[in-house]
């Protein structure tokens, strides 16, 4: 009997399966379409080869500030497209061929338990002593009318055309919302966000997602929150969508309408309730802190188990899941997790917010250094946003907001510390390279104590 199975070849299951693999177990992964899950096939990536499409495009607009003349530049979404595609297919192709070379048997098909140690793919049985779920998410639906006109669509359809909408209306100004609208907003479309609650981003600090929201509609996105869409009218490819707000009706005309209201645990057909794995009333996965599901054997991890649902949050969980079964006393770091909008500016935050800090009860500090008074992003003429940080009142850094360049890359010394405790001593007396954004992050936590050297004197300073 082998050791274990995986069911998902996402970001979740093939890293479970390549660790596993690692730690000696013989291991089989069944993935019913290409390997990369959602993340690498339908998300994270695709949306990362637009994102730097719409970043040059961006750029395009500069060039004369840097003494550089483009004339007669084009945009040609078919050509972007295929680029994606081809991104896709290596990555995808790398996977595969780590999993061969660690002799990871993959099986292609759709998985469905069958007893708490057999899986049945097609009409094939396998068994093993483990099994480990991965199975990830899915776009939800919008129970609304009209949301099953030809030109509604999820982030998986408006990724997979290659004709690009004149007015799009994306519905849903969380992560994907925004992502979406910042691309296609670059590559030429006109577009509006419709926003149920009060702020974008919700969860996200509240200055930083106000700060977006601004750099936003500066580039001509039209935002509106606190809108309740009601309904989508029309026929064709002209539809116009309806919302409510506190005051009154509004109504936004479209030729493709983006739904971007979340995503849902993907279990269909894996017959968890047959075999006693128990869920949610919204249909996660339930698990214990080993990831064990309500039958021991079995385990879980990743977006079909809820939290932040997270492309490197579940490959952690797989990694953390199979160190335990075989005896590690590993842990995933929930109270440090990175989370990374590609927006212009990019968005990157980690560990409490201000509004988190409050409801804590918690006594903080903030330190700010806004990338204008940053001698790197000057030189690269991007001077949008800040870093933000927060610490306790001790100086232990509890929480970090980034919204400028390179936010994402830039987040990461931001999470070692929240991860380790750090305070902002040991990291203000380690030295930064000038210059650099990260000089940013340095200056924000200086300023915690009043003391950042490039920003105007404040009083109480040491
Ligand atoms: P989300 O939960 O982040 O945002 C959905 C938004 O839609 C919410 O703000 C919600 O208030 C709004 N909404 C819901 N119903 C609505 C209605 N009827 N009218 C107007 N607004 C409505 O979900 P999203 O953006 O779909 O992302 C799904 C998951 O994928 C999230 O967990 C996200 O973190 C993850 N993701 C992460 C990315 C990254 O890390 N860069 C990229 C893309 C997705």
């Amino acid at each position: 009997m082998r050791d274990l199975i995986v069911i998902g070849g996402g970001p979740g299951g093939y890293v479970a399966a390549l660790r596993a693999a690692q730690l000696g177990m013989q291991v089989t992964l069944v993935e019913k379409d290409n390997l990369g899950g959602t993340c690498l096939n339908r998300g994270c990536v695709p949306t990362k080869a637009y994102y730097q499409s719409a970043q040059l495009l961006r750029s395009l607009g500069q060039m004369t500030e840097f003494g550089i003349s483009v004339a007669g530049s084009n945009f040609d979404l078919q050509t972007t497209w295929a680029r994606k595609e081809r991104i896709v297919r290596q990555l995808v192709e790398g996977i595969s061929g780590l999993l061969v070379a660690n002799r990871v048997e993959v099986i292609t098909g759709e998985a469905s338990l069958s007893s708490p140690q057999q899986v049945r793919v097609g009409d094939q049985l396998i068994d093993a002593k483990r099994i480990l779920i991965a199975t990830g998410s899915s776009c939800s639906q919008l129970p609304i009318p009209g949301a099953d006109l030809p030109c509604v669509v999820n982030s998986d359809q408006l990724l997979a055309q290659t004709t690009l909408p004149d007015r799009l209306v994306i519905i849903g100004g969380g992560v994907i919302g925004l992502e979406f609208a910042s691309i296609f907003q670059a590559f030429g479309s006109q577009v509006t966000v419709l926003e149920y609650m009060p702020d974008l981003l919700s969860g996200v600090d509240k200055e930083i997602s106000k700060r977006l929201r601004v750099f936003l509609k500066r580039q001509g996105i039209e935002i509106f929150t606190g809108a309740r869409v009601e309904r989508i009218e029309g026929n064709g490819n002209q539809v116009t969508v309806w919302a409510s707000t506190a005051k009154d009706t509004i109504s936004a005309e479209a030729d493709t309408v983006l739904i971007a209201t979340g995503r849902r645990p993907y279990t269909a057909n894996l017959n968890l309730g047959a075999v006693g794995v128990a869920t949610t009333p919204q249909g996660f996965i339930v698990t214990n802190g080993d990831f064990q599901t309500t039958v021991p054997s079995i385990y879980a991890i990743g977006d079909v188990i809820g939290g932040a649902m997270l492309a490197h949050v579940a490959s952690e969980e797989g990694r953390v899941a199979v160190e335990r079964m075989v005896g590690h006393d590993s842990k995933v770091a929930y109270h440090a997790i990175p989370a990374v909008i590609f927006t212009t500016p990019e968005v990157a935050t980690v560990g409490l917010s201000e509004e988190g800090a409050k409801e804590q009860g918690i006594d903080y500090r903030v330190g700010k250094l806004q990338f204008a008074a940053n001698s790197k992003a000057i030189t690269m003429g991007e001077t949008e946003g800040l870093v933000k940080v927060l610490t306790t009142t001790e100086g232990t850094v509890i929480g970090a907001h980034i919204i400028g360049p390179h936010a994402a890359d830039l987040i990461a010394a931001a999470t070692l510390a929240v991860k380790e405790r750090l305070t902002a001593e040991q990291i203000t007396t380690t030295i930064h390279a000038h210059p650099t954004l990260s000089e940013a992050w340095l200056e924000a936590l200086l300023d915690t104590e009043k003391r950042a050297i490039n920003l105007m004197p404040k009083r109480g300073a040491q």
